[in-house]
């Protein structure tokens, strides 16, 4: 038997990635319960939503009636035992093992319908780790968006050594075929493909800063350049989070024990300071 088309899906967490993916599945007609912690946790969340549907507008990508519509389809909850009833649940909480694995635990109590698939956008946390606390370790999967994801058309689709063929066909369909993104499958280890090519590039970049190699305007001057990235990688290190690039790289480190993925002091010094980048205004540079 083929299960049902997913129409209702759960998103926890309404942070940068959380409010992205949400937006994306509302914005593909699918019914989205979006989970944060507070009331005012969840109404940053609508607004940073509204902020991104309002810019699809003006850029033209959608109209006002389908912003409108988006927006309707999207509700909120601070109770986590209204997820009940959804068929996909994307996990889009900090890069936090033991924060992960308990809502995973809990999620596997709630959620009711035996082919709901639970899904993780973990940067760099192997999947089999977040399984394992379930009683249904094939029915989750990771589902790794890109930041900013109404933007950034790839999903990679992680599978474990328990997930089910039927949950990584029916995950595989949801973000290629419903969201219209691009798949790529990447093996069960820390930092998937993206991020493991990813972050030991933005760490030299953070270590040629605290050596005094070049300034960081040159650094990011000379990727955009003569590299052709959109970005450099101290401005792209502030657009993903200072301390979500730190888990990242300790969670790699903790997997490959290679000094590569080690986390330089200026990084841990600045995530110690509060200065994480973007999402609070100031990281290596500073945001108005
Ligand atoms: N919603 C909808 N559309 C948006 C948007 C949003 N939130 N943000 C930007 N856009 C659209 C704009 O409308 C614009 O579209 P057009 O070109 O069709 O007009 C386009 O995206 C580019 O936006 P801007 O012109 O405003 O800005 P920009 O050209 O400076 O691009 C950027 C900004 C999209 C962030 C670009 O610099 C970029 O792609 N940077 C690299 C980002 C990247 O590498 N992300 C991956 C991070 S790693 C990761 O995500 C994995 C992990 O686990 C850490
Ligand atoms: P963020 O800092 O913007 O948001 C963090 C979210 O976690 C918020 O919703 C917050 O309320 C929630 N949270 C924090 N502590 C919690 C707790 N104890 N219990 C429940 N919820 C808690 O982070 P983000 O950039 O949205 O990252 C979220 C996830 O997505 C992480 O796993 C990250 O690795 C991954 N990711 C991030 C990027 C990126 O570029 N930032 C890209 C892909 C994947």
């Amino acid at each position: 038997m083929t299960s049902e088309k997913i129409q209702r899906v759960g998103v926890i967490g309404a942070g940068q990635m959380g409010a992205g993916i949400a937006e994306v599945c509302a914005r593909a007609h699918v019914d989205v319960l979006v989970y944060e912690q507070t009331r005012e946790l969840a109404a940053a969340g609508r607004a940073r939503i509204m902020r991104s549907l309002d810019r699809g507008v003006s850029s033209g990508k959608i109209t006002e009636r389908e912003r409108e519509q988006a927006a309707w389809r999207l509700r909120f909850t601070s109770d986590l035992g209204d997820f009940a009833d959804r068929q996909l649940v994307v996990e889009a909480v900090v890069e936090d093992e033991k924060v992960k694995s308990a809502i995973f635990a809990e999620l596997d109590q709630i959620v009711t319908d035996p082919d709901a698939v639970l899904a993780s956008n973990t940067s760099s946390i192997p999947i089999m780790k977040l399984g394992i606390t379930t009683s249904r370790p094939e029915r989750v999967i990771g589902l790794h968006f890109f930041n900013p994801v109404p933007v950034l058309p790839l999903v990679e689709l992680v599978t474990t050594l328990k997930t089910s063929a039927a949950v990584t066909e029916r995950a595989e369909q949801f973000a290629g075929e419903v969201l219209g993104k691009q798949v790529v499958r990447s093996a069960d280890r820390s930092g998937f493909v993206v991020n493991a090519l990813l972050v030991p590039y933005l760490l030299s970049a953070i270590r040629m800063v605290e050596s005094g190699f070049a300034t960081k305007e040159d650094i990011d001057k000379a990727t955009v350049l003569g590299l052709a990235h959109p970005m450099g990688p101290l401005a792209l290190t502030d657009l993903v989070g200072l301390d979500t690039v730190k888990s990242i790289a300790d969670s790699m480190y903790e997997e490959f024990k290679e000094p590569l993925y080690s986390a330089p002091p200026l990084l841990l010094r600045m995530v110690e300071a509060g200065l994480v980048g973007k999402k609070v205004g100031r990281g290596f540079y500073e945001y108005a």
